[in-house]
């Protein structure tokens, strides 16, 4: 257990005193920090909440909670502004105690959670045999650092690419296999030959409909365990994964479990049956389907389980997931990182769950589109869905060319793992810092510029601070002793590494990473500040030994903030 409290959970735990005292309710108000430095760093509304429910002036009001305030061994006289906030000015020395005590406690000041959850994230699962496109790259980058952050807070975490490895598409694929002229061949390429199979097949059929039926009678070889199909489904399967498998090395991100669609298969006949004996799904127009007759929103629209042809969905692989998980794991949180368009299907599946009796937190972690230069969704030039082994290729090649021009010098093999570091930083980085539900668009100059809010800029603060240690030769930062918050960016940059700690236990509540890379951005611009105005060198010792500790701490918090959104820092670059 850290014995480490944050200047937010201090103060919270006085105002709760105060208000006890006063004989007021406890939950009343609540205390943030600041957005305005006007305001000083920390501020509470709880006279204006009591003050609605006393009838009383709330100006007043502040005045007597103040009266009962214990905070001099933290701020100065709290103030009070506008309407009947009470605002608070951490101290000096006890800025200086807290950023002591936050450098030498092993998480920097990030408590672990009371109450760990088993949590279990679905993301990343794209298809086989089909285009992957960039709502798969959104949910692979976001779903690994809310299971990093998830972990970090000491949660229970089981990460699940649930694969789309069965369904249509390979009535096609085999079809194609059979019947087209190899291309590339399956080992050679094995994505890119399935999509291309994929899609000329589904131009031949749309000219032939005779050709449709044959497809059709492949899916179902398949489906009934005809032996040649099934070799090749699996073989399909396999040499995929293991594309993709290189893929998320490269990304430095694994998963707990695979389980695809397919996994799931034999689970479909008798859940249907199931369903249909407990009544919850009912036979309609010959497929079955479960209505929601006192659903708001999709009270005319059901879930559909099994079409008429007897083919099962995805969304019946889906509920078999469900019960799947809860007899595994028994989740408290299942979060599926998926793009918006499937809002409609979350929200009946998490329904169905409620109907099945299970519990637990669901959550549709949604987030918007990636954007070319068009405005339109991300496409490659040819009109194709970008190809995530060449969008990552092209990400370490441009950092190369940075890398290169830059230094030269450096070792070939350096040179390119950091190529490798800043290229898919960059590209992780672009992506998170944005609001999850915002379109944005793709740009290779923005996301890879040392300067603006991108991990270049961010990894580039974090090797200046190691460089400058590593030249006083300071290695063991601990021993450095007790910082001094003598100027105003010292005192800036310090309040910006206690706030830290209080952020990162918020980020899950809403799923937003984006919330730490602004909170890691001014991290860094407030280094930066100090780092002009405060000399290092030329300064007494004891001031010298402080701001070297306040440089190290800086490095640790980049490198720890960075490493939660799946991103790595380099020695030099
Ligand atoms: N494979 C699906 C797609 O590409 C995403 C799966 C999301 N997870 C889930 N359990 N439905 O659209």
């Amino acid at each position: 257990m850290s014995t480490y409290s944050t200047p937010l959970e201090i103060l919270t735990s006085r105002l709760r005193q105060g208000i006890q005292e006063m004989g007021l309710p406890l939950d009343l108000g609540v205390v943030t920090s600041t957005a305005n430095p006007r305001f000083g760093d920390y501020q509470t509304n709880a006279a204006m909440v009591a003050a609605k429910i006393l009838q009383k002036n709330p100006r007043d009001l502040a005045r007597e909670i103040i009266e009962h305030l214990q905070v001099d061994d933290c701020c100065e006289a709290p103030t009070i502004a506008g309407a009947g906030f009470i605002n608070f000015s951490l101290s000096k020395a006890f800025l200086e105690t807290q950023i002591r005590a936050l450098s030498l406690d092993g998480r920097l000041g990030i408590a672990k959670t009371d109450h760990p959850k088993t949590i279990i994230i679905d993301f990343s699962s794209p298809n086989i045999a089909k285009p992957m496109h960039v709502g798969h790259i959104r949910s692979t980058i976001l779903g690994e650092s809310l299971a990093r952050i998830a972990r970090f807070l000491g949660h229970h975490v089981i990460t699940d690419n649930h694969l789309g490895d069965w369904g249509t598409q390979f009535g096609k694929v085999i079809y194609g296999l059979k019947h087209l002229p190899a291309g590339k061949g399956l080992e050679e390429a094995p994505v890119q030959e399935l999509v291309r199979l994929y899609r000329e097949v589904t131009a031949l059929e749309e000219q032939s409909p005779t050709l449709k039926a044959k497809v059709r009678e492949e899916l179902v070889k398949l489906q009934h365990g005809d032996q040649e199909n099934l070799a090749l489904w699996k073989k399909a399967v396999k040499l995929s994964w293991e594309e993709f498998e290189k893929h998320y090395e490269l990304l430095q991100i694994s998963f707990d479990e695979r389980l695809g669609e397919s996994f799931y298969h034999d689970a479909l006949e008798p859940l249907v049956h199931r369903l249909l004996e407990q009544g919850i799904a009912t036979k309609s127009e010959g497929a079955v389907v479960i209505f929601f007759p006192n659903h708001p929103a999709f009270h005319d629209k059901p879930f559909l389980i099994q079409k008429s042809d007897g083919a099962f969905l995805y969304g019946t692989t889906d509920i078999a997931t469900l019960e799947y998980r809860e007899a595994r794991w028994h989740p408290d949180a299942v979060w599926y990182v998926c793009g918006s368009p499937q809002q409609l299907h979350f929200e009946q599946l998490f329904s169905v769950a409620r109907i099945l009796g299970l519990t637990s937190e669901f959550r549709h972690i949604a987030f918007g589109s990636i954007l070319g230069e068009d405005r339109k969704m991300m496409k490659t030039r040819s009109g194709d869905n970008i190809e995530l082994g060449s969008l990552l290729q092209e990400a370490i090649d441009r950092a190369y060319s940075i890398v290169q021009e830059k230094n030269p010098n450096f070792p070939e093999e350096e040179k390119q793992e950091i190529a490798r570091i800043i290229g898919l930083g960059a590209l992780k980085y672009a992506d998170l810092m944005q609001h999850r539900m915002t379109d944005y668009l793709f740009s290779w100059e923005k996301m890879l510029s040392f300067q603006g809010n991108t991990a270049p800029y961010l990894q580039n603060a974090y090797v200046r601070i190691r460089s400058l240690l590593r030249k006083q030769e300071t290695q063991d930062t601990h021993a450095l002793g007790p910082m001094v918050l003598e100027e105003p960016t010292e005192r800036s940059l310090a309040l910006q590494l206690l706030q830290i700690g209080e952020i990162i236990p918020t980020l899950l509540e809403d799923a937003r990473p984006n919330i730490l890379c602004l909170a890691l951005y001014e991290l860094a611009n407030k280094f930066h500040a100090f780092y002009e105005a405060c000399p290092m060198l030329k300064a007494q010792e004891s001031t010298k030994k402080s701001r070297l500790a306040l440089a190290a701490l800086t490095g640790r918090m980049l490198q720890t903030g960075l490493e939660l959104l799946g991103i790595q820092v380099p020695e030099r670059m």
